[in-house]
């Protein structure tokens, strides 16, 4: 792959993988493509806050390794199944061999699940789920579960169906309570939803072509405590976008993605591995912990580039918040520029992400800072 990969129509179809399966709090491929575009191959990029893998995906496209880590395990899982150097009928195959050759598992029950799913697409999807949940390991498995992840539910078309559930978002999971209300008030059913050949179709449609291979981890952690030195990197650069101050709700808004990874079967609020957000010097305290952490594994010189930004319900200021963090952590980091990354206006900024909550676009900026000593706290 070329080192000079632009945003263009030749690369419509990698663009494609990279949203396999929306998160809400996405970074336009182009901010992590742009950042890396001059760095060796013999680089490391390390993602703390890695949400649905972009800068991962970024380093992968342009052939330089990544780490990613991410504490909500349904962006984990999304970011690992666009790593993973698999084809398209590899994956339909074990989704096929799966559903052949696993016992059958009881599906979940009561008034959601039977407007969500009809009922032999839950079943199937609860074998599915029960086999994921065991052994997610191999290539084929991690990209299965990535794509059901993003097929899991989403708006019903005329067409050739999209998704396996009834009408829901596409971005987050409606509430069990409000969504029964809805599919009753529309007097909407769920309809047959033939997984394997929904798998098929859009195994087909995200993985076009083998994947290059190149080394990269996932992990499913907290990115202020989670060990880095064991894995014997050193990263020169980090590209990263912590959750904005006040946005809280990662996990239950993706409730039903997070079942299927094993969840309960209703929405999950606390999830103690997100950062807190109970005041902005508390946030900033921890995001100087990130730092640190990150530090230990980072080259003398590596650039972290920042973006961040605020939400509406929280009266905060962004900026604010991530120098505070950058000067109280314990490290030598020296922030080299801080520049405005325009308004959360474009449909690919985190803000604007949360429709319900959107009122006008709010600004956000990115920071680049970088770490003057190696770091050994
Ligand atoms: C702004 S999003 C990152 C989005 C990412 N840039 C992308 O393109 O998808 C912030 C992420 O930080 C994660 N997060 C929150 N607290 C965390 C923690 N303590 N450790 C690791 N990840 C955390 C959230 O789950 C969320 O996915």
């Amino acid at each position: 792959m070329s080192k000079t990969l632009s945003i263009n129509k030749a690369s419509l179809t990698l663009e494609r993988l990279n949203a396999i399966c929306p998160y809400f709090t996405m970074f336009p491929l182009p901010v992590p493509l742009k950042r890396l575009s001059k760095a060796p191959r013999e680089d490391w990029v390390l993602d703390p806050f890695c949400g649905r893998g972009t800068t991962n995906y970024a380093a992968r496209l342009l052939g330089i390794k990544s780490v990613g880590i991410d504490s909500n395990p349904v962006a984990a899982a999304i970011a690992e199944g666009k790593m993973v150097s698999v084809l398209a009928e590899e994956i339909s195959n074990e989704c096929i061999s799966i559903l052949e050759n696993s016992p059958k598992v009881t599906p979940p029950e009561g008034e959601f699940w039977s407007f969500c799913y009809h009922n032999c697409t839950l079943r199937d999807l609860s074998t599915l789920r029960a086999e994921l949940m065991k052994d997610a390991q191999s290539p084929q498995r991690k990209a299965l579960r990535a794509l059901i992840l993003g097929l899991l539910h989403g708006p019903r078309n005329k067409g050739l169906p999209s998704y396996l559930s009834n009408q829901m978002p596409r971005t987050y999971a409606s509430k069990p309570d409000y969504s029964v209300r809805y599919w009753k008030k529309h007097g909407m059913k769920p309809v047959y939803i033939d997984l394997v050949e929904l798998v098929k179709r859009k195994a087909a449609y995200y993985f076009t072509s083998e994947q290059s291979n190149v080394p990269y981890y996932v992990f499913c952690g907290d990115s202020r405590t989670l060990n880095l030195i064991d894995l014997g990197v050193r990263f020169s650069s980090v590209i990263t976008s912590p959750p904005y101050y006040g946005m809280r709700t990662y996990v239950p808004d993706q409730w039903l993605r997070y079942w299927f990874l094993g969840g309960p079967e209703n929405v999950f609020y606390k999830h103690e591995l997100q950062l807190s957000h109970k005041s902005p010097s508390e946030f900033s305290a921890q995001l100087a912990g990130v730092w640190e952490n990150v530090a230990r594994s980072c080259c003398p010189g590596s650039v972290f580039t920042i973006r961040f930004g605020g939400i509406h319900d929280r009266k905060a200021n962004p900026k604010d918040i991530v120098l505070d963090s950058i000067h109280g952590a314990d490290c030598k980091l020296k922030v080299l520029t801080t520049r405005s990354a325009g308004l959360s206006t474009s449909g690919k900024r985190q803000a604007d992400q949360f429709k319900r909550e959107m009122k006008k676009p709010l600004e956000e900026f990115d920071f680049f800072v970088r770490l003057e000593e190696p770091y050994n706290g």
